[in-house]
């Protein structure tokens, strides 16, 4: 263990007591129960790093079946299960899906393809199951903050994609702060592709559960938005690359229509990355910027998975004003601070020169 990575107890502690409360008090419970759980730390410390991550061993137990209980019952429910729990904590990885970010980059995506006046080819890095490639078939319902720019307390704008039923897609809801550019009409998607060491495949069954059990306890609409995002996905399966970002990039770009506006984004992937797998990745999205035109959408938080090398994935700014949020940046620019499922945005106040 590096003198970064916290002991495993902390990691619990933390988790059940910062991340979770207000999200789930089912895993608050949990994590702090394996927290003070000295036999059981022990046999989670028999993993290697990475696989000790909270959310992995809660969401392997959920996969298996565990419903929402008193720790006691976990802890039992855990014993009986063990190995198998063991099995999937050493197979998987923390690999959740949110269809709800498209929401907090859907500004984002319009403006270029109206700067640029032409439909969009997306390349997703740290694709997951691809599902933040159908920014164009989801509804989305963005509601202003109370008291916000004079704009009427609770006002909602509302977008659908064309022709489509209404219950036939995901309406992603979220909050806004600030002057965010909301689009009259939803960006035209001509190519979408991703990237991702290890892509989940909506048609597998097997991965479907995976991507459910992701999703935390008692966070039912999430479930119900993943449903209706993989029938999507369904009907037109993404073009996704095993592999890693840094090696699959350019040959995916090279693939992209010339004559759409290329943009590569993602979202809760670089936390994955050490600072010099994340430096190569930023020379490689300037070199695309200056050669092909490129738009880059970054959509990150501070830390995920806390890196042996101590380093933030977000330097522009402080997790003291982030507060857990995620720091939207346009070409490398902070536009804006947005909700790590996509649930709020609020848009900055670019300085005046
Ligand atoms: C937390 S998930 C986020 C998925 C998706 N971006 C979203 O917002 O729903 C992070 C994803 O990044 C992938 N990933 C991590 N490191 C990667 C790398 N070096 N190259 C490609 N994918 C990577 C993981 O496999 C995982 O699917």
């Amino acid at each position: 263990m590096s003198p970064e990575q916290p002991a495993t107890a902390d990691w619990y502690r933390h988790f059940g007591t910062f991340d979770a409360p207000g999200n789930s008090e089912c895993y608050a419970r949990w994590a702090v129960g394996i927290a003070d759980d000295t036999e059981l730390i022990r046999r989670i410390d028999r993993w290697p790093y990475s696989k000790r991550q909270p959310l992995l061993v809660l969401a392997a137990a959920r996969y298996l079946g565990a419903q929402i209980s008193p720790y006691r019952e976990f802890r039992q429910f855990l014993d009986e299960h063990w190995d198998d729990v063991s099995r999937v904590v050493l197979s998987r990885s923390t690999q959740t899906n949110e269809a709800g970010r498209c929401a907090t980059l859907l500004p984002s995506l319009a403006g270029i393809a109206a700067a640029e006046g032409r439909p969009l080819a997306l390349i997703e890095v740290g694709a997951s199951a691809g599902l933040a490639l159908f920014p164009d078939r989801y509804g989305y319902e963005f509601r202003a903050s109370a008291g916000d720019f004079g704009e009427s307390p609770g006002a909602a704008t509302t977008l659908s994609p064309a022709g489509a039923e209404p219950g036939t897609f995901p309406v992603l809801g979220c909050t806004t702060t600030g002057p965010v550019p909301l689009p009259a009409e939803l960006p035209r998607v001509v190519w979408r592709a991703g990237i991702d060491l290890h892509p989940l495949d909506i048609r597998d069954p097997d991965d479907v559960a995976w991507l459910q059990a992701l999703i935390w306890p008692e966070q039912e609409f999430r479930r119900e938005r993943l449903r209706q995002a993989i029938a999507i996905a369904r009907a037109e399966p993404p073009v996704l690359v095993a592999g890693d970002l840094n090696e699959e990039l350019l040959a995916l770009v090279a693939q992209a229509p010339p004559d759409a506006a290329l943009v590569v984004f993602h979202s809760a992937v670089m936390a994955y990355l050490d600072a010099g797998a994340r430096e190569r990745f930023r020379g490689t999205m300037a070199g695309l910027a200056a050669h092909r035109r490129c738009h880059w959408l970054s959509n990150e938080g501070h830390t995920v998975v806390i890196q042996a090398d101590g380093s933030s994935v977000v330097p522009e700014m402080d997790d003291a004003r982030l507060q857990g949020r995620f720091l939207l940046l346009h070409n490398g620019d902070p536009v804006a601070i947005t909700g790590p499922h996509g649930q709020s945005l609020e848009w900055l106040q670019l300085p005046t020169s």
